[in-house]
């Protein structure tokens, strides 16, 4: 056993006949990275690959259609409904064999949402011809989303999207699951996974909200959990004892007052066992609006960890946990006995090499998730999955990092998100590296962004962690001029100092009460001392420097935490701008208890935002009362408050303070100054066109690459 902080999680463990070499599962992720013949990838091998190299336990593969193209959720998902693809996957097996890891193969019939069938004019199986499901995913839909997704379910025909499945198909379909695992297992796979969750066809059959049946599938647990219980048995029986099978379960159906309720998950799980399972692995499902979601993909960690911990005490067979398991509450829920084997999604998108970190004692070198859904996003409008941290997600052979041909001198200019990650890429690289940033921190916009949205806290201590770790000339507090550029003679410079930002001209925009994003991170970050003096009481102004003194604003999770008790913003607050920024800012306000009004131009508020991350904000800014005013324009701010027109009439919103959260624009000024010094200059993140995050470090990820 090893003797780490995470000796559990990275001890070895044994699923029914197949040993792993530590508790970390790959959880299944639908990639989006296949064709349209259903046949597995080079881009999807490589993409496996890398998580087996990484040290994961056990990959298992995204949703796989037992009956493809029939019943596949996606409409390029993959199939094992033909010994054809017995080929591909045989290759995928070997290579992740090779890289030590085991794998295995989640089955899957999507039911009422196999939108392949939707595109190829197909209805959709189902147990019971029950609309009332998907109608909820088009009523959320039409509420919040873009024309893009809006054409996706537009070929949609509530009429006869479904086909209520009778005895005999029931039968076929058990033999599909069965004879796909047959097929699993002459490729190679360890074990098989039968999706029972998730809305798929066979969480339709166990869910009371979508089974209405009178026959023995229906009515009954026992009846509902016919169908997987059958699907187990005639697997087994098809596979014999040399590979293991188990299924995926929901703990619960989240907020669908008649869906599956915890009780019912526990004892499905004790049938599942029965018929033949060899671990249950506990998941969630939360219904077909667009915020149940986030029941399954969750928010809080941990937070599906109760339902793996009820189940365990209910069978005698491994339990794999999910949701958002942190390695340290992975660590603890093995060692607690609430799990034995700990499934994780999204961090190893972020980094495939976790486990292989954790086990080398480098948990800050771990890049992490920052739970911003994009994703899960990609999924919705047909894209390949991408990971906003992690611009090598599902483009690994694209975007590997190789020494440079020759090496030169580079100075980085700006410390914030697409600084950082250059100076990161090009050190690896082995070039010789100077960052400047001009304040003494790093983190520029990525700072301030930690403190609304504390998930981003995490990406700027892996970045600060891997800028002072490498061989890089960090020297904060150097602005750079043309003569600082004579004194280094880089071969090249990146700028990355980030958006300008100016103040809409809007009459009243100067007064003392508005506060633009500039003057909200000074005052946050104790910046520029002339805009304490300009925005703030006597008072406020105490407050701050007393923060300062006591080293609050160098912390980022203090100064969150302290914000809660503190902020220099009256109770009713205008965001004027309701993009990402905006409305990421709302979030943070009500949740210090002030009245938010956003106020946006545009008719979809967060649009750049990815589809489940706009989803959860606008819900939480509706549950907490904001007032989100969508197609509208301000004309001022008085003292009355704001001042705007909508549908043609003008209306005031009577507010303490005032947020302007949009006008950001490019910043050449810098890049156009330094032209004269001979070196090699490239704009880079923010100060070339604002895409966020994502868009920082791809940009520093490709240029940092190249040079
Ligand atoms: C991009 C993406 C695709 C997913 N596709 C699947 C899938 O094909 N099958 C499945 O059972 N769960 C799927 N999930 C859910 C994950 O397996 C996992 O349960 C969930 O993300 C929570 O784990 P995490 O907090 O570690 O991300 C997907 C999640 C993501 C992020
Ligand atoms: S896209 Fe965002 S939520 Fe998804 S894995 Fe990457 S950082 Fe996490």
């Amino acid at each position: 056993m090893s003797t780490s902080k995470f000796s559990h999680l990275l001890s070895p463990g044994r699923i029914g006949p197949v040993e792993l070499r530590n508790r970390i599962v790959m959880a299944p992720m639908g990639s989006y990275m296949g064709g349209l013949d259903g046949h597995i990838t080079e881009r999807h091998k490589r993409f496996y690959e890398d998580r087996a190299r990484g040290g994961v336990g056990l990959i298992t593969t995204e949703v796989v259609a037992v009956d493809w193209p029939r019943g596949a959720a996606m409409v390029n998902q993959l199939g094992l409904s033909d010994d054809a693809f017995i080929p591909g996957l045989r290759d995928l097996t070997d290579r992740v064999h090779a890289l030590g890891a085991k794998i295995s193969v989640q089955l899957q019939q999507a039911g009422k949402v196999a939108t392949k069938d939707l595109a190829e004019g197909r209805p959709m199986s189902v147990p019971s011809a029950n609309v009332r499901a998907m109608e909820g995913v088009l009523n959320d839909l039409t509420a919040d989303e873009t024309m893009k997704i809006m054409q996706t379910f537009a070929k949609a025909d509530p009429s006869n999207m479904f086909w209520e499945i009778d005895d005999e198909e029931i039968q076929r379909l058990i033999r599909c699951f069965a004879d796909a695992a047959e097929r699993a297992k002459r490729a190679g796979f360890d074990a098989v996974e039968i999706h029972a969750g998730h809305g798929y066809l066979v969480h339709e059959f166990l869910s009371p909200h979508c089974n209405f049946r009178t026959d023995r599938w229906g009515g009954a647990l026992e009846n509902r959990a016919r169908f997987l219980c059958e699907i187990l048995r005639e697997t087994r029986r098809k596979v014999g004892n040399d590979m293991a099978v188990w299924c995926r379960l929901d703990g619960e159906e989240k907020d669908v007052p008649d869906g599956i309720k915890r009780a019912d998950a526990i004892e499905t799980a004790r049938m599942a066992v029965g018929a033949g399972a060899d671990a249950i692995h506990v998941t969630r499902y939360g219904g077909p609006s667009g915020i149940g979601f986030a029941a399954m993909i969750v928010h809080e960690p941990g937070e599906l960890l109760p339902y793996a911990e009820a189940v365990r005490k209910a069978v005698n067979v491994p339990v794999i946990a999910v949701g958002r398991l942190l390695p340290e509450l992975a660590e603890s829920a093995i060692a607690d006995g609430k799990a034995d084997f700990v499934a994780m999604a999204r961090q190893l998108l972020a980094d495939p090499d976790l486990p292989n970190k954790l086990a080398q004692g480098r948990r800050e070198d771990i890049r992490p998730c920052i739970h911003c859904y994009t994703c899960v996003g990609q999924i919705f409008i047909n894209e390949v999955v991408k990971c906003a941290a992690n611009p090598a997600c599902a483009r690994e052979a694209e975007f590997e990092i190789t020494p440079a041909a020759k090496p030169k001198r580079v100075l980085v200019v700006g410390g914030g998100t697409s600084g950082m990650e250059a100076a990161r890429i090009a050190a690896l690289r082995g070039h010789q590296v100077t960052l400047c940033e001009k304040s003494e921190r790093l983190g520029g916009t990525l700072w301030f962004a930690s403190l609304v949205y504390e998930p981003n806290g995490q990406l700027l201590d892996y970045l600060e962690a891997q800028v002072r770790k490498l061989p890089i000339d960090l020297r904060l507090g150097q602005e750079v001029t043309p003569s600082v550029v004579q004194q280094l003679r880089p071969d090249v410079i990146l700028v990355a100092v980030g958006a300008r930002r100016e103040r809409p001209p809007i009459p009243g925009v100067d007064r003392a009460n508005v506060f633009s994003g500039d003057d909200l991170r000074a005052l946050m970050t104790g910046g520029d001392k002339r805009v304490a003096a300009e925005k703030l009481s006597l008072a406020q102004r105490a407050v701050l420097k007393m923060g300062s003194l006591i080293g609050v604003a160098d912390r980022v999770a203090l100064s969150r935490e302290l914000s809660k008790h503190w902020m220099p913003l009256g109770k009713r607050v205008a965001v004027i701008g309701g993009g990402l920024v905006g409305l990421e800012l709302a979030e943070f306000l009500v949740e210090r208890d002030r009245e938010v009004s956003v106020i946006e131009e545009e008719p979809t508020p967060g649009a750049e935002m990815s589809i489940p991350r706009r989803w959860r904000v606008l819900h939480i800014l509706r549950t907490h009362g904001v007032n989100l005013l969508t197609e509208a324009r301000v004309e001022a701010i008085t003292d009355l408050g704001v001042v705007y027109v909508k549908d043609g009439t003008q209306q005031t919103v009577a507010v303490d303070s005032v947020i302007l959260a949009s006008g950001v624009q490019e910043n050449r000024g810098l890049a156009d100054a330094l032209g004269g010094t001979g070196a090699e200059i490239h704009l880079l993140g923010d100060c070339k066109g604002v895409g966020y995050i994502e868009g920082a470090l791809l940009d520093a990820n490709k240029l940092a690459r190249q040079i």
